[in-house]
């Protein structure tokens, strides 16, 4: 059972397919680390279906965000543990073996709404867009504000894969000092013009920003370097990415462990949310699951 549709701030993507991929049951001790628990969809449905004793540990980097996911999942007590936490800081957790892992990358609906951190290009907010508010890591504001020009450049290429970076880094530089979410709309629209069509032009630019902020790239190749010796014999990890950087990285990840006789791959092809999920949540729609089992 899902939990009630009014109680939901985030609508969790590819759930059916995560539950049917990591086969939570109770009864046989079963163990699951939810590395992005964000609003405790995904973690509801596996503790849900590993009743009596299916035990959860929820990690998030956003101390909101686990207060919501400790309101959502109070009804199962102590099979529950939540703690703050970057997954990029997986290995050193110590946490026992699990049955099943699962990552759904990025951010929550939440977040991109009403988080007053300068996630949306909609909303008029300042320029912060660290996942955790209280870490000594760099904002946006600080990396727009100071790094050099062709610097700037790199980043929007390489994280927002931004074919027209240079134009973009040019105009940011000429109106630093920027503070304000309108601000580095206004810079982009100047490089690139207005927004056409249903991709608005400074998406790829708040993409590579928030990447570089939270250093979601290499966090990402340290927790699956974990993931993997944390799981136990048969037990499987799920990835949900939302962007061609993600996907290729758990991509070439599982095939280094496949090559190592590590890991079986399970999803030879990623699988994708049906017709109905993507155009009844459009967060869905670039969704890329992938799912490995431990040798
Ligand atoms: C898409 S939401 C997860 C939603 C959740 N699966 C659900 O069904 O409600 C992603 C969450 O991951 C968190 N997150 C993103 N990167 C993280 C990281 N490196 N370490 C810890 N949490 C992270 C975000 O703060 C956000 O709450």
């Amino acid at each position: 059972m899902r939990p009630p549709k009014d109680e939901q701030p985030h609508t969790s993507v590819l759930l059916d397919e995560v539950v049917h991929a990591l086969q939570p049951r109770g009864g046989v001790g079963f163990t699951a680390l939810d590395c992005t628990v964000g609003a405790g969809g995904h973690a509801y449905a596996l503790l849900e279906r590993s009743e009596p004793d299916g035990m959860l540990t929820g990690l998030d980097a956003d101390p909101n965000a686990l207060e919501l996911a400790q309101k959502r999942l109070e009804r199962f007590g102590e099979r529950v543990t939540l703690v703050q936490r970057n997954f990029g800081e997986l290995a050193e957790l110590e946490l026992e073996p699990m049955n099943a892992i699962v990552f759904d990358l990025g951010l929550s609906s939440m977040q991109l709404d009403s988080s007053g951190r300068g996630f949306s290009f909609r909303m008029e907010e300042p320029l912060d867009m660290r996942f955790d508010p209280t870490s000594r890591s760099s904002t946006a504001e600080e990396l727009l504000n100071t790094l050099p020009e062709l610097e700037l450049e790199r980043v929007l290429r390489e994280y927002g894969e931004e074919p027209r970076a240079r134009r973009v880094a040019q105009q940011i530089v000429r109106r630093r000092p920027l503070h304000h979410t309108t601000e580095l709309v206004a810079a982009v629209t100047a490089a690139l013009g207005p927004a056409r069509g249903r991709i608005h032009p400074a998406t790829r630019t708040f993409q590579a920003l928030r990447i570089a902020v939270n250093d979601e790239l290499g966090g990402l190749e340290r927790a699956l370097d974990a993931a993997i010796q944390l799981l136990r014999p048969h037990g499987r990890v799920a990835v949900i990415s939302f962007h061609s950087l993600e996907d290729r990285i758990v991509k070439w990840r599982f095939r280094g462990w496949a090559e190592q006789s590590l890991a079986t791959i399970i999803t030879r092809k990623p699988v994708v949310p049906t017709k109905e999920e993507a155009s009844s949540n459009p967060r869905a729609r670039s969704a890329k699951l992938r799912v490995a089992e431990r040798s």
